[in-house]
């Protein structure tokens, strides 16, 4: 079995990488950081190949993906989009670059993905798409609001893909996780409740993915808050999430 992960040169795309390969699969490794994928690769039991590419450039994961192919002996049965940039964000100090950069990588980028991989499985009606989404699309954070209207959106995609794509043999995994620490997360200053190791994250997943789960969103104690969260009144949310917006945060210094 052949997986394609972006994202795969640091945090959770890395541990899965490495999960997955103890469990058997060849894995294609995609990031912009090819000396951090060759690096892992050359870890991994199983077959595997380093794929530096840009997941907002279209032909490049086009060409990536058929790269990948090509070495790891067929096409792919899982892909999943992982790769993805989270800064902060607040709707009075709006940072127009950084939003355009969440929203090509998070979410254009897994488009990218999808178009590259998604005919082959329709034609041999198998493989699996995972995306990578998060917990904070659940709701509008405050001085998250990008970074949760990317993972929204993801969502929505997400779920409205696995309903179109059944009839074809093609499944679709979404996975929410909480706060999972990783470079990404290494920076917040914040208190990140039910914080999770990354290889604990990347069990999760690869477990909910061998039993074909739609969903999987972990862990368990922040997933029934976040799930109350959505289902208490506007006015009740807007007064317990105020003093997030009042927060001190950098803006703009995203790596591009
Ligand atoms: N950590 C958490 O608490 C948490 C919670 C929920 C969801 N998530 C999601 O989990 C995913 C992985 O995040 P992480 O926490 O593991 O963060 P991370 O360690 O910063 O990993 C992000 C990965 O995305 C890749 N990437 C960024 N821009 C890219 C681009 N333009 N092209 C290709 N690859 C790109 C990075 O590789 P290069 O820099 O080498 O390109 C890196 O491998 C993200 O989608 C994130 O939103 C994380």
């Amino acid at each position: 079995m052949r997986a394609i992960i972006t994202g795969a040169s640091s945090g959770i795309g890395a541990a899965l990488a490495r999960e997955l390969a103890r469990r058997g699969w060849d894995i294609a490794l995609l990031a912009r950081r090819g000396d951090l994928l060759e690096a892992i690769s050359k870890e991994l039991p199983t077959k595997s190949i380093a794929l530096p590419c840009d997941v907002t450039d279209a032909n490049a994961v086009r060409d990536a993906v058929r790269q990948g192919e090509t070495a790891l002996g067929g096409p792919f049965d899982l892909a999943i989009a992982n790769a993805g940039v989270g800064v902060p964000s607040h709707a009075a100090k709006f940072v127009l670059a950084d939003a355009e950069l969440m929203t090509k990588v998070n979410l254009l980028g897994m488009f990218n993905l999808f178009d590259a991989v998604i005919p082959s499985m329709i034609e041999r009606r198998a493989g699996r798409f995972m995306g990578i989404a998060s917990m904070a699309g659940l709701r509008g954070l405050p001085t998250s609001s990008v970074y949760s209207a990317t993972k929204a959106a993801m969502q929505s995609f997400l779920e409205a893909s696995r309903v179109e794509l059944r009839p074809y043999g093609v499944g679709v995994t979404t996975v929410n996780p909480g706060f999972v620490i990783t470079p990404m997360t290494e920076k917040n200053r914040f208190k990140m409740p039910f914080l999770m190791k990354v290889d604990d994250a990347a069990r999760v997943i690869a477990d909910g993915l061998e039993r074909g789960k739609r969903v999987v969103e972990f862990p368990r104690p922040m997933s029934l808050i976040m799930r109350l969260a959505r289902l208490i009144p506007d006015a009740i949310w807007d007064r317990a999430t105020m003093p997030y917006a009042r927060r001190k945060i950098d803006v703009g210094k995203a790596r591009r």
